[in-house]
């Protein structure tokens, strides 16, 4: 979608983080943006810093998990905002920790969120993008969406189900003649919104700026980029994966500390663990049992 001007666009989870900083970017293009959060009480305060950023703006409810949620949403939209242009699937969720000591409902609720929300989202909005003369659909990925993830496997998982996703509805739009409706898949590295608090970036990289990343996000967009990795060493991460011996990447990874990043996380509030889930041991203990 090469001009956003005057376009609506809709963003899950964009009450605060990626999704609020990515609205006030599109905002910046002259778009109208609705916001869609399960977290009601943050709606307010976003959609006046997007209104201050000199856009039309919209805050509505949604469980993504929910069709029922995402049916009302769109009835909402249909009636208060008008036809959407452009669809970032962006809520997500992590529970970060070894994988069995993570209650089996965590794992469940990060596929529900981060895919079968994706699933619905899309379900019950790609008709209203098909109609548009131009559109776009955007799904927030993962670095941890082309690699494994120790201590976030489902989450990682998640990710990857995303890119597939994403990957497949594009070349079937294309097949089915709705070459007007083009698709990104964004694949950054750790962001500092507060998610994976706790979490080290990888050697020779550093958690991204929200801000930053937003924009080359609304960029993408704007040059129909099929895929925006983030930072560079997410750009040659898929190649060096298929390229070297499992044993040699399980050593580079290590080397950059990619294995172990997620070791510390605590997420949001630094509160997320349950008292009882053991702590992963950290990069520097992770080094000194193996040596
Ligand atoms: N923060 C990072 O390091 C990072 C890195 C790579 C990818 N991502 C992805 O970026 C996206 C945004 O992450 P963030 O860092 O801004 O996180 P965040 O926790 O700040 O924001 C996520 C938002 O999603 C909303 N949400 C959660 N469950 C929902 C549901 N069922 N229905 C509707 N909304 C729901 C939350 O209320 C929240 O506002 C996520 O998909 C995440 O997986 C984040």
């Amino acid at each position: 979608m090469t001009d956003l001007q005057d376009k609506r666009v809709l963003i899950t989870g964009g009450a605060q983080g990626i999704g609020l900083e990515m609205a006030l970017k599109f905002a910046g293009r002259g778009a109208e943006i609705v916001i869609a959060d399960l977290n009601e009480a943050k709606l307010g305060e976003a959609t006046a810093k997007i209104e201050a950023a000199g856009a039309a703006a919209w805050g509505f409810p949604v469980d993504v998990t929910d069709p029922a949620s995402i049916a009302a949403l769109r009835a909402k939209i249909a009636a208060e905002a008008g036809p959407i242009d452009v669809l970032v699937n962006n809520a997500g969720v992590v529970f970060g920790g070894p994988f069995i000591e993570t209650p089996l409902e965590r794992h469940f609720k990060t596929y529900e969120v981060n895919v079968l929300g994706v699933v619905a989202m899309t379900h019950a909005f790609l008709s209203d993008l098909i109609d548009r003369p131009e559109s776009h659909i955007v799904h927030i990925s993962s670095a941890s969406g082309l690699v494994g993830l120790p201590f976030g496997s489902t989450y990682a998982s998640s990710k990857w189900a995303v890119i597939g996703f994403s990957e497949s509805i594009r070349a079937e739009l294309r097949l089915l003649g709705h070459k007007h409706v083009h698709s990104t898949v964004v694949c950054p590295s750790y962001i500092g919104t507060g998610m994976f608090e706790g979490a080290e970036a990888p050697k020779a990289t550093s958690i991204l700026d929200p801000t930053h990343l937003a924009e080359k996000v609304v960029r993408g967009v704007e040059r129909n980029r099929v895929q925006v990795l983030e930072p560079w060493m997410v750009k040659i991460t898929p190649l060096l994966r298929e390229l070297l011996p499992t044993a040699i990447y399980d050593k580079v990874a290590h080397l950059f500390g990619a294995d172990t990043s997620m070791a510390q996380w605590t997420g949001h509030g630094g509160s997320a663990k349950p008292e009882a889930q053991a702590q992963p041991e950290s990069r520097d203990q992770a080094d000194a049992e193996r040596q």
